[in-house]
Parts: structure tokens; C-alpha cells; sequence
């Protein structure tokens, strides 16, 4: 149920009716005031400055050839042209009565379902999982429950960094290690093994030289050195495999799909760009040239895809990848969840791999970018002694803080209560935070801020749906057991069935641009008419006829549903008591 797109066709109709070009869009978007009804069409003034008469007769003339519509209470014409739309409390009722009677409330599928490749998360296997993780991870993931929520095929490509010649280094390492010590053992704290063997890289004779050795062994695909290379990631990838299952999200090893994967075909693609021209030889290094991309100057824009000793790069990676989901995975569409400090790279690529026809031009591709995540002091977030944060800390700081928040508000929980809460509450907190600002800005990591149980954040949302839930505890119903009529008497409940009702528009617009964030600020002013509506309407209290309490009662049943499935949707957990 998407009403803004409802109205819009039924004023597109009355537009092409009142005999109005059809590249003329009405323009329907919800009234930003009350007052000015529940959805405005704001196309009239466009519409008529490009058939040049008046826009408020244009308007009245797309008012006369609205037709009858059950949606629409009434329309009144506004200022130098905009049309005030009034939906009618009957349709309004009958709508949310069908949500209810819906596990979906009422959300269809995609007519036309898309398979959608989603590259998100990423870590480096060769260390542990830092902060700079964090935001991929997480908005990859709530894009990810979303996009398949709406019916689309989605594709999770865990793009790790698997290969690359710290991996000689680290693999000479452990074929020593393992003669001491399981190799789980070396490799429980990734950090610290990688350090060692930096070290022993740097300073101990002969080291580097074994290093180097194992990097042409495993290019050149030893066996041997496969499975130690083998071994390694595995293990890595458990430690990920930790941080997600911490992080509830829905990553699982089949969705790894490392750079390792593109090996075979690197020289392939190069190869085949310079045979095209696409590609030249430039000091030693292939580059392409990015005419399309020139600076003021007028100089391409270079992008080398093999460097001076024969090495690829990222950017050879990155294109391999677009061609392998484009004409493997049969992607209609490409979303690549990245730091914004990666754009031009990310342009570059994808500039290279239309300029070589490497997708069919339908397929769109895209590059989900993100902000940096930035301490206190305004600069990216580190540790005190200005270390990276690994996320697994981070994660049970959140949880720690969220369980003592628990127990001072709360003095009589078990233990086991106390746990639970705080585990949800704190990742809830952390993604919430991120997920809730425009993922393009950067934004500051504040543990006071995510915390707050006031404000837009996760423990005020979880809060809200825990309050909403125990009104049918209170009331002794089953929410599945209600009947009658919703009634949308007062302004309040009338505010609140709009909110309710403009659940599905906001998920087709995330879907549609990438930024979560609308839907955060979404539950965030569902909760607030909540509130707005529990204050000017009781539900329980004495006085209240039958019929006005079972459809209240509903009411709050939608809320509850409605955050319940939004927060799911970002990778949240709701709790029935906290
Ligand atoms: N592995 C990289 C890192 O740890 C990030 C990869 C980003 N994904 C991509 N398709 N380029 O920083």
C-alpha cells in the first residue's frame, strides 16, 4: 500500500483528463503543516507555466475531472495553485482494518521483483574487524532485510579482502606457527599475529624473502600453500562470522564472495581492455584513461588496473566483480555499500565498466556511500591511545553500558532479564545510531546520545513498542482476538492512521534511494503520534465505550506491528518487556 503513488496516479489520470501533457507530474507529496489536508498535488504551477494559462483555474480544471474517488474526502485549492487533498476517515479505517487482517499489513511484494546485488561488510581477512566495518555492515544489511521484504531476489556479495601479498607474510608466519601451536590457537587474537609477523618482516633475516616466496607459491597455486592460505581465511572468517552473529546480522559464510574469487579472471579483463584500446601500457603499468572524467585541465582521469610489477589492484577487483554479478548473477541492479572516500575509485569503475560494455545498460549501479564515523573530538573515531577500535570491543562496551542503563532503571530484574535486555538494547543503540543519520554525512559516535531512552534512538523506539504491548497485557485481550469498526473520531487518532498508512510509501522510498534513514525518521514520528494519541485518547479508562476501546485498541495493535516490522527491517530486536 503505497498511497502517495495512489494519488498520484489518480491526479496523473485527472491531469491527462483535463487534457494536460503527460510529462506534467502532479507532484503529490504528504502536507508538510497541518492544515493544509493530508497530501498536497504540487504540480499545477509547473504544469501550468508549460501550457502557460493560470494554475489556479489548471488546478480547478484537474479538481473537475478527479472523478469519485473512495480515497479522497476532499480537495480544496490553495494559494497560487496547490491542491489540498483530504483522505477520506472511512476508506482510512477500512485500509488499516485490512493491515491488520494482513501478516504483511498489507505491504504487497514488488510487482516486478528485481534481483538486486548487495556488496556490503567486506573486512580485511589478514586483521581483525575495526569500526571502519561498522557502518557497511550494518546499512548494507537493514537495505538487505528490506529489499527482500519487498519481494526482490537479493544477492549478499560479502566482498572480503582475502588476497594480496600480506597474505605471503602472514602465511610464512604460520606454516612456523603451526608447528607449536593449533592454528587456531595462532590465530585467536588476528591482530596481534599480524604484528608479530610484521615484525619478524621487517627484522628478521631471511623472513622477508620466505615471505615474498609464498606470495609467488600462492599465485601460482601450490597446493600446499593453498590449504595453509585455506586455513587462514576459514578462521578468519570465523571471527566476522562472531561479529555478525553479535550484531544480528544476516551475513553467513555462502554470502562470502572474496577477491580471491576473481583471480583467474584479472588478466582476462585487463587483457581484454587493452586488446579494445581501452587500457594502455603507461610506465610499466596498465592504465585505463578517463576521458569522461577529465579535470578542468582537461586531463583524463587514470586508473591503473595492473600496477609496474604486475599486480592488481582494487580497481581491477572491483571491475571483475561488476562483471561477474551483471552477467553471472543476472543482477538488475548493483548496490556497493562504501566509504564516500572511496567515490572516485568507485566512479572510475564504474565509468570503465560501461565504457567496456562489461554490463547490459539496464542494470543499474550504484555506490552506496557512506560518511565517516567520527569521536568526540571531531576527528575518526579511535581509541584513547589512538589505536583502531576493534568491533568486537565495541560491541561489548555497547552491551555492558546498555545492561548497567537496564538494571539502574529497572532494579528488579533477574540477572537473566538484565542480559537480555541489554544485549538488545545495546546493538540495537549502535545500529540505530548509525542508521538513523543520512548515511552520506559523517557522524559522531556518542554512547550518551544512542543510549537516551528520549529522542530519536533505538531504546526510545523499543521502549515505545515494549508501552504499546503492555496496554493488551493490561486490557487482558489477544490482539488477534479484536473486532469492529476503526473509528478515527479525534485529530489524534486520525494523525496516527495517516502515519500508520504511509508505512508502505517509505519503504518503496528506501528501497528506491538507499538511506535508511527515512525509515527510522519514519518510526520515530509513528511513535510520537503514538504518544500524541495516548494522551488525547484513552483506551482502558473508564468512560470509554466498548466500540471507541476496540478500535483504539487496534490502533495501538498497528503501532506495535508497524514498529515491530521497521525495526526488524533495520536489523533490530523488540522485546515485550524491558
Ligand atoms: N576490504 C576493504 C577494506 O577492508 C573494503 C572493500 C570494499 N568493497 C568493495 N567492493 N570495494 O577496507
Amino acid at each position: 500500500m503505497n498511497i502517495r503513488q495512489q494519488l498520484n496516479d489518480i491526479f496523473q489520470t485527472a491531469m491527462t483528463a483535463a487534457g494536460i501533457p503527460a510529462d506534467c507530474s502532479p507532484a503529490v507529496a504528504p502536507a508538510k503543516k497541518a492544515g493544509f489536508g493530508d497530501y498536497q498535488a504540487n504540480g499545477a504551477m509547473a504544469a501550468a507555466k508549460k501550457v502557460g494559462t493560470n494554475p489556479r483555474e489548471l488546478a480547478a480544471k484537474i479538481v473537475d475531472n478527479l472523478g469519485d474517488q473512495p480515497m479522497i474526502e476532499k480537495v480544496e485549492i490553495a494559494g497560487p495553485g496547490f491542491i489540498n487533498i483530504h483522505l477520506s476517515e472511512d476508506w482510512m479505517g477500512k485500509t488499516l482494518a485490512a493491515a491488520r487482517a494482513d501478516d504483511r499489513l498489507n505491504i504487497a511484494t514488488i510487482a516486478e521483483p528485481q534481483t538486486v546485488v548487495l556488496d556490503y561488510s567486506a573486512p580485511n581477512l589478514a586483521k581483525e574487524m575495526h569500526v571502519g566495518h561498522l557502518r557497511s555492515t550494518i546499512i548494507g544489511d537493514a537495505l538487505a532485510r528490506l529489499l527482500e521484504f519487498q519481494g526482490h531476489k537479493v544477492i549478499r556479495q560479502n566482498h572480503m579482502g582475502d588476497w594480496g601479498t600480506q597474505f605471503g607474510m602472514l602465511l610464512a608466519h604460520l606454516s612456523d606457527q603451526i608447528q607449536k601451536e593449533d592454528a587456531e590457537v595462532a590465530l585467536a587474537d588476528l591482530e596481534k599475529f599480524y604484528r608479530e609477523a610484521k615484525i619478524r618482516f621487517d627484522e628478521e633475516e631471511g623472513f622477508a624473502d620466505r615471505a615474498r616466496e609464498y606470495v609467488v607459491k600462492l599465485q601460482g597455486g601450490d597446493p600446499e600453500c593453498l590449504k595453509l592460505w585455506q586455513r587462514f581465511i576459514d578462521i578468519s572468517i570465523s571471527h566476522s562470522e562472531e561479529i555478525y552473529e553479535k550484531l544480528n546480522v544476516t551475513l553467513k559464510r555462502s554470502d562470502v564472495y572474496g577477491e580471491s574469487r576473481y583471480n583467474d579472471d584479472l588478466p582476462v579483463l585487463v587483457q581484454e581492455l587493452l586488446d579494445r584500446g581501452i587500457a594502455v601500457e603507461d610506465q610499466g603499468a596498465i592504465v585505463v584513461f578517463l576521458e569522461e572524467m577529465a579535470d578542468k585541465e582537461g586531463n583524463p582521469s587514470p586508473m591503473i588496473i595492473r600496477k609496474q610489477g604486475g599486480g592488481y589492484l582494487y580497481a581491477t577487483t572491483d571491475l571483475a566483480g561488476i562483471r561477474y554479478r551483471a552477467n553471472q548473477l543476472k543482477a538488475d541492479r548493483i548496490v556497493i555499500v562504501v566509504d564516500a572516500r572511496q567515490s572516485l575509485h568507485l566512479k572510475q569503475a564504474f565509468t570503465t565498466a560501461r565504457k567496456a560494455g562489461f554490463l547490459p545498460e539496464t542494470v543499474s549501479l550504484e555506490h552506496c556511500a557512506f560518511g565517516t564515523m567520527m569521536g568526540e573530538d571531531g576527528k575518526p573515531f579511535k581509541t584513547r591511545t589512538g589505536g583502531t577500535v576493534k568491533l568486537a570491543a565495541l560491541l561489548d562496551e555497547a552491551v555492558e553500558r546498555a545492561t548497567a542503563l537496564v538494571a539502574q532503571k529497572n532494579p528488579d530484574l533477574s540477572q537473566e532479564e538484565r542480559e537480555l535486555i541489554g544485549r538488545v538494547v545495546g546493538i540495537g543503540a549502535v545500529k540505530y545510531a548509525d542508521l538513523s543519520k543520512t548515511r552520506t554525512n559523517d557522524y559522531v559516535f556518542n554512547w550518551d546520545s544512542m543510549l537516551a531512552f528520549e529522542g530519536n534512538t533505538a531504546p526510545y523506539l523499543q521502549y515505545a513498542y515494549t508501552r504499546v504491548r503492555s496496554i493488551f497485557r493490561r486490557a487482558g485481550v489477544n490482539p488477534s482476538d479484536l473486532k469492529g469498526d476503526i473509528i478515527l473520531g479525534t485529530d489524534a487518532e486520525r494523525a496516527l492512521a495517516i502515519k500508520l498508512n504511509q508505512f508502505g510509501e517509505v519503504l518503496d522510498q528506501v528501497a528506491k534511494d538507499t538511506f535508511p534513514h527515512v525509515l527510522c525518521t519514519y518510526l520515530y514520528e509513528l511513535a510520537s503520534a503514538y504518544m500524541g494519541f495516548y494522551e488525547a485518547c484513552p483506551v482502558l479508562k473508564e468512560g470509554v465505550s466498548e466500540e471507541e476501546k476496540l478500535s483504539r485498541l487496534q490502533l495501538c495493535d498497528l503501532v506495535a506491528r508497524t514498529l515491530a516490522t521497521g525495526l526488524d527491517l533495520l536489523g533490530i530486536e523488540v522485546l515485550e518487556q524491558m
